[in-house]
């Protein structure tokens, strides 16, 4: 919108009157005079065009009429609003104005307040319509602008539902093909498992009477002094045969999980006593000292399963007994926490052995790991005595851990439930 002052162009011939029109006007408009049609049309299109036209209807050469006509008809010049100056009064003239696109009209002789009020109310009147125009045009963008966004929002909702609907597909696919993966893996896994306990019953069969068989002949007078050597040795191969056996089948029936724990009194110092005299010998023959310390806070029954307690007993100190070279084991039981009917007792299996360096330590609560893997090692053994130990008390509610320091020896502890009936 234009600034200052607005521009009136006065269309007269009458000097007198442009006279008091200059006169009513110039206090608050900028004047510019055409004195006939051709100058005013020029005027209407220049560069500063006029707000308002006051247009006198006789004028020589063109008339007021024609140039309004012509303004209405010109698209740069048809919202200018045009006011005739008619000194005739006569509604006939009047009213051919209108027709021909003017707004308003004022007579001759002028009447300053009148003139004023007019062209005051026509400015105003023009000022309001560009700026509605302007609006329009403003809202009309706007709403252009929504429209592309509105639709730009649809397509990638759109796109989004699609993606989704295309990975949720995918998903349901990879969910049916693990599925049937997992269904797959674990028959071949039940399958192998049941295998697995066929062949160690199967080879658990002919280890009895080997060893039978071993020890009657051991007996008997018949074997001189070497073939007695060569059947110690063959005995203690079965006996060791069948031990790694026998941890087979215990291990595939804790796997088919058709292995209960039976619940039943026991006395826990007369079971470490009965473990100490199993594993003395071991431990004498490698000149070990084993002992056994019973707190007497632990009541002389408790409720559980006592076989299964004398496994994993017997399975750690077997391993302390393997690890160490010299010094000591020491298995010991204390009481730990208690609730109504149920005791916790903690077991300890201590020894001064080689130690677990301590990046091995955790792993070792993996199944079947060794801290010496390699083929070059040491110590025999599958690595399945930890994974009995684990499998059994997790099955009877307990739990394992370890401390140990190299080339200082081992502490396996755990700690299980028992029944105070
Ligand atoms: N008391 C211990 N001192 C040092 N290392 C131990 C001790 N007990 C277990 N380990 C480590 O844990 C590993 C796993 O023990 P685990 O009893 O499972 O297997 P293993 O004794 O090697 O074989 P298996 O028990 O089948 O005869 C052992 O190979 C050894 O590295
Ligand atoms: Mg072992």
């Amino acid at each position: 919108m234009r600034e200052g002052k607005k521009k009136i162009l006065v269309v007269e011939d009458e000097s007198y009157h442009i006279h008091v029109l200059l006169d009513i006007l110039k206090p608050d408009y900028r004047v510019s005079i055409s004195k006939d049609g051709t100058d005013a049309l020029r005027k209407a299109v220049s560069k500063s065009p006029p707000d308002l036209i006051l247009l006198d209807i006789i004028m020589p050469g063109m008339s007021g009429y024609e140039v309004c006509t012509r303004l209405k008809a010109d698209e740069r010049t048809r919202d200018i609003p045009v006011i005739f100056i008619s000194s005739l009064c006569e509604v006939k003239n009047i009213v051919r104005g209108f027709s021909l696109g003017g707004v308003d009209y004022v007579t001759k002789p002028f009447q300053t307040e009148e003139i004023l009020a007019r062209v005051r109310t026509h400015i105003a009147m023009r000022e309001m319509q560009i700026r509605l125009k302007n609006q329009n045009i403003r809202l009309l963008h706007e709403i252009g602008e929504r429209e592309k966004a509105e639709k730009a929002l649809q397509q990638a909702n759109e796109e989004l539902e699609k993606r989704v609907a295309e990975r949720t597909a995918e998903l349901d696919t990879a969910n049916r093909e693990l599925a049937v993966a997992k269904e797959k893996a674990e028959s071949a896994s039940r399958a192998k498992t049941e295998f697995l306990s066929r062949v160690s019953h199967e080879l658990r069969t002919p280890m009895s009477p080997i060893i039978g068989m071993t020890d009657l002949l051991l007996m008997s007078e018949t074997p001189d002094a070497q073939q007695r050597e060569f059947l110690t040795a063959i005995r203690d191969s079965a006996a060791h045969l069948s031990t790694i056996i026998d941890d087979l089948i215990e291990l595939t029936q804790l796997e088919a999980e058709d292995s209960e724990s039976v619940c039943e009194a026991f006395d826990p110092e007369m079971l470490l006593e009965s473990i100490m005299e199993t594993l003395e010998f071991d431990a004498e023959n490698k000149g070990l000292q084993l002992s056994v310390f019973c707190d007497p806070e632990i009541p002389d029954s408790l409720h559980g399963d006592p076989d299964r307690l004398e496994k994993i007993l017997k399975k750690l100190v077997e391993n302390a007994i393997k690890f160490t070279q010299k010094g000591s084991i020491r298995i010991s039981a204390a009481p730990g926490e208690k609730n109504e009917n149920e005791l916790y007792l903690r077991f300890s299996v201590q020894d001064t052995g080689i130690g677990i360096p301590a990046d091995k330590l955790q792993d070792l609560f993996g199944d079947f790991s060794q801290a010496d893997g390699s083929s070059t090692r040491e110590y025999d053994g599958l690595g399945m005595g930890l994974t009995l130990v684990k499998r059994m008390l997790t099955l009877m509610g307990g739990n394992l851990w370890a401390e140990s320091e190299e080339g200082k020896g081992s502490t396996f502890h755990f700690s299980l439930p028992f029944a105070m009936i």
